[in-house]
């Protein structure tokens, strides 16, 4: 059997970002079976409905072509006033719009990685109830925040053994969730 492609989208566009870092481990971390490409969200322009109806910007065709070519979309997400970054949620909304919005029936998992204590548990509720309503179908269970992310990375790299066990046991949920998802079509 083929692979099941994963296109792993980071919220945050920093350079050294913890969820970049941490997204990125997840290929090293995943089960036989699995690969991953990555999506670019830091060239789409602000969504403005006028843009997309006179013809969709090729950042926003590129991502929604991504999306739609994957088996699973993963999203490491950080928490901005408990809540998405505006880039995360400007890339959600692109993909979102008819016609053929790319998150219907879309698996999907989630992780998010902060610097407080709490590791993002706000951000992914919402996100959650955001793709939720698009029918995208986002893996319930194992939930992984990873807080204090200063004390986990060095060097660029996810170092802490137990964050690393958490999403290998989160990307095997989730080969399981996309298997499950193919089977119910
Ligand atoms: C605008 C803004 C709002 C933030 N709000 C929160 C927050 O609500 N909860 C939290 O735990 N961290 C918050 N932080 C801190 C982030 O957790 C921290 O910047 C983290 O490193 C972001 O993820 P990244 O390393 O992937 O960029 C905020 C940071 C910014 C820039």
């Amino acid at each position: 059997m083929a692979d099941l492609k994963i296109l792993g989208i980071s919220g945050s566009l920093r350079k050294a970002s913890f969820n970049t870092v941490a997204l990125k481990t997840c290929a090293e971390l995943m089960p036989a079976g699995m690969t991953m490409t990555y999506a670019r969200i830091d060239d789409l322009p602000l969504f403005n409905q006028d843009v997309f109806d006179a013809g969709i910007p090729e950042s926003a065709r590129r991502l929604r072509a991504e999306i739609a070519a994957a088996d699973g979309v993963l999203i490491a997400s950080p928490e901005y006033n408990f809540s998405l970054s505006a880039a995360l949620k400007n890339a959600i909304d692109w993909a979102s719009r008819p016609p053929n919005q790319s998150w219907q029936d879309k698996p999907v998992a989630i992780f998010s990685v902060s610097q407080g204590p709490m590791g993002g548990a706000r951000v992914q509720y919402d996100l959650r109830r955001i793709l939720g309503q698009l029918w995208a179908h986002v893996l319930p269970r194992p939930e992984v925040f990873i807080g204090a992310a200063p004390s986990k990375f060095a060097d660029g790299k996810l170092t802490d053994e137990t964050t690393r066990k958490f999403l290998s046991e989160l990307l095997v949920g989730f080969k399981a969730w996309i298997e499950r998802m193919q089977v119910k079509k």
